[in-house]
C-alpha cells in the first residue's frame, strides 16, 4: 500500500468496508494478527500514525514493532550500509508487514522516498505499507474519505456511505505556515477523492504548484466520473459551493536543490502571503463545508481555531479513522483475511 492510485475501487471499497465494520466492532476482530508483528521504519517524527498502528496491532491480537533506521546501519545515499535488497529480505523473514515513514529533512530529492517504499517492495515478501512518505499518504487518504463520508452521510456515529462523495465539491487549498510540509497528504487527498467522484478544486498561491503527475492522474480521475477539476492561484474562488474544505500547508517545488532541503527558504517564502488560512469568512462561502486537515495542524496559519474547532471540523473523526483503515489494511495484507 503505497499509494492508493495502485490499487482497484473494489480494493479500496473493501477496505473501507472492513474499517467500517472493525469501528462499530471494534474489539472482535482481536486474533487476525496472532503471532504476527508489524515492522515501522520510522525516519521522522509522528504521532498519530505510530500511535494509531501500535494500536492497531494490539487489537488485532498482533505487535507492532517502532524501529528507529538511523539505529540499524542502512545504506543512504551519503552513507555506506547495508542494501534494501538485504534489509528486506532479513525483515520478511522475521515479521508480515513493514510500513515506512519517509519525508521533508529525510530526502534529498522529492521522489527519493518513493524509490525507497518501491524498492522494499521490490525485495521484500511481506506487505509494505506507507506511513507517509514524500508523496503519498495512502492510509490518511482512506481515513479522509471515511470520515467525509460519514458526515456527508448521516453523521460519524453511523457507517460511512463513501456513493455520498460522488458530484460533492473538495477543496484542497495551500495555507500558509512555518512547517515547510511534504505533499503527501494532499495529494493522496485528491487521487482519493477523485476516484470517489468527487469535483476537486487545488488551490494555491502561484509557485506552490504540486506534482504536475498527480494533478493529471486527478484530472483523469475526475473526467472518468464526469466529475469537475480545477486548478487556480485565487485565495477565496475555491471555496465557492465547497463541500469538503482540506486547507494545509505544503512546500515549494523548489524545497530541494542539490540533495539538499531548504527548510528555511521555504518558511521564509510562506509566511509571506498571510491571507492563505482557511477561517470562518472563506468558509461562509462554501456550501455548508466540513472542515478537514490530517493534523498536526499549524493552528493560526493554515486554518483559523473558530473554524479547526468549530461545529463542522471533522478533524479528531478523521484521525480516529486511521486507526480504523489500518486495521482493516492490515487485516487484508497481512492476515489474509
Ligand atoms: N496525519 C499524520 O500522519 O499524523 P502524524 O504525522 O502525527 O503521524
Amino acid at each position: 500500500m503505497i499509494c492508493t492510485q495502485d490499487w482497484t475501487k473494489h480494493e479500496l471499497d473493501l477496505v473501507l468496508d472492513l474499517a467500517g465494520r472493525m469501528k462499530r466492532d471494534r474489539f472482535s476482530y482481536s486474533s487476525l494478527l496472532e503471532n504476527k508483528t508489524f515492522f515501522m521504519f520510522f525516519y521522522n517524527p509522528s504521532v498519530r500514525t505510530r500511535q494509531s498502528f501500535e494500536v492497531a496491532a494490539t487489537e488485532l491480537g498482533g505487535h507492532a514493532q517502532f524501529l528507529e533506521p538511523k539505529a540499524m546501519r542502512l545504506k543512504t545515499e551519503k552513507t555506506a550500509g547495508e542494501t534494501v535488497e538485504d534489509a528486506a529480505q532479513v525483515m520478511s523473514r522475521y515479521a508480515h508487514g513493514l510500513g515506512i515513514r519517509i519525508l521533508e529533512d529525510k530526502v534529498g530529492a522529492y521522489g527519493e522516498g518513493e524509490k525507497l517504499l518501491r524498492e522494499y517492495a521490490k525485495w521484500s515478501s511481506i506487505p509494505i505499507i506507507s506511513m507517509a512518505h514524500d508523496k503519498y499518504h495512502p492510509c490518511q487518504g482512506l481515513a479522509d474519505v471515511m470520515g467525509w463520508s460519514e458526515w456527508l452521510h448521516r453523521g460519524p456515529q453511523y457507517p460511512p456511505d463513501w456513493k455520498k462523495l460522488k458530484g460533492k465539491k473538495l477543496l484542497v487549498t495551500w495555507g500558509h505556515g512555518a512547517l515547510a510540509r511534504s505533499w503527501c497528504s494532499v495529494q493522496e487527498a485528491m487521487l482519493i477523492g477523485s476516484r470517489y467522484g468527487m469535483d476537486v478544486t487545488v488551490a494555491n498561491p502561484e509557485g506552490f504548484d504540486l506534482d504536475p503527475e498527480v494533478l493529471k492522474w486527478t484530472e483523469q480521475n475526475c473526467n472518468k466520473s464526469e466529475a469537475q477539476f480545477e486548478t487556480t492561484n485565487h485565495v477565496t474562488n475555491g471555496y465557492k459551493g465547497a463541500h469538503v474544505v482540506y486547507s494545509r500547508h505544503w512546500m515549494s517545488p523548489d524545497a530541494y536543490h542539490d540533495g539538499e532541503f531548504l527548510k528555511q527558504k521555504e518558511v521564509e517564502k510562506a509566511l509571506k502571503y498571510p491571507e492563505w488560512i482557511c477561517d470562518s469568512k472563506k468558509m461562509a462561502l462554501s456550501n455548508n463545508g466540513i472542515y478537514t486537515h490530517p493534523m498536526p495542524i499549524d493552528r493560526g496559519h493554515e486554518v483559523s481555531d473558530e473554524v479547526a474547532s468549530g461545529p463542522r471540523s471533522c478533524i479528531y473523526d478523521v484521525a480516529e479513522n486511521r486507526l480504523h483503515v489500518q486495521k482493516a489494511i492490515m487485516a487484508l495484507t497481512m492476515a489474509g483475511y
